[in-house]
């Protein structure tokens, strides 16, 4: 029988290549976005060219009522992987951004993807199977003026999700957070800002941030950078991380405080 695959986000970008890509591995889908247009578009498509399965679900994720919608689904259904892809990131100063584009900022990246996270575990775990992806950034570790709450916001996917992964590995379930440097969709122009202000060298395709994903999920890894090279960055930087927490770990204030 075939699997179920649910993606946020699924009406443009990286969300509506994970859709390509998963509809081509044989899985079925049901795509979430606001855009119900873009996204019967994309589920006829993908019904002709692969013959599985699609249902297109419009829901806004900022909305209680649409976060609910897609929490019953999850829960209702044998979803065996869930991309989490859904986000925003409004290209303005903390101080700037309006009230509600920084509600719906923390809302969409945080609230919703851990909602639909817990939504969708209990089954998971009591199948022993399945894949919650997650897409961060590497703004994640990098906040910079502009992305400050956005780069929090994908802080938090990025500690949510590894965290998670060791709850979930026990019980057969892989929690991959995917972090993408530039990757050319609308997120840009959404945001607020012409792509072409970007040095375009940094930046990849959506199909090739997904087919990196993918290949990572293959690899069952729990943290994916599809563009760093040298893997050793990540493994000192991760290595350094586990060094400081040792650091804290001693009941005494530092001499330089004292
Ligand atoms: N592009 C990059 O350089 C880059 C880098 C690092 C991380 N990322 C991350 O990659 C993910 C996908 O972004 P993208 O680059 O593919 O940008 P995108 O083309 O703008 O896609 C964003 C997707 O999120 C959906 N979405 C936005 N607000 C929503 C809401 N309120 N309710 C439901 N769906 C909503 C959009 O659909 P509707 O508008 O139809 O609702 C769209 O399908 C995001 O989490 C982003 O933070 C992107």
């Amino acid at each position: 029988m075939s699997k179920t695959a649910l993606i946020t986000g699924a009406s443009s970008g990286i969300g509506a290549v994970y859709a390509r890509r998963l509809a081509a591995r044989g899985y079925n889908l049901i795509l979430v976005a606001r855009r119900a247009e873009k996204l019967s578009a994309l589920a006829a498509e993908l019904e002709q060219s692969d013959g599985i399965a699609v249902r297109s679900l419009a829901a806004d994720l900022t909305a209680e009522a649409g976060i609910a919608s897609i929490e019953q689904v999850l829960r209702d259904e044998a979803i065996a992987l869930l991309v989490n892809n859904a986000g925003m990131g409004p290209f303005a100063t903390t101080a700037n951004m309006s009230d509600a584009d920084a509600a719906a900022t923390l809302t969409l990246n945080v609230t919703t993807l851990m909602r639909l996270t817990r939504a969708v575990l209990p089954g998971m775990r009591a199948r022993k199977s399945g894949t919650v992806v997650n897409i961060g950034s590497v703004m994640g570790f990098f906040p910079s003026p502009m992305s400050a709450l956005y780069s929090a916001t994908k802080a938090f996917v990025l500690t949510f999700s590894r965290g998670l992964a060791e709850e979930a590995a026990e019980n057969g379930v892989l929690v991959q957070a995917v972090l993408p440097a530039g990757t050319v969709t609308d997120f840009y122009e959404t945001a607020g800002i012409s792509i072409d202000n970007f040095d375009a060298s940094v930046f990849m395709t959506a199909e090739q941030l997904v087919d990196a994903g993918l290949a990572g999920m293959d690899r069952g890894e729990q943290v994916t950078l599809p563009s760093v090279h040298d893997e050793d960055l990540w493994a000192s930087y991760d290595a350094a991380r586990a060094k400081l927490f040792a650091g804290t770990q001693n009941g005494q204030p530092a001499p330089r405080y004292v």
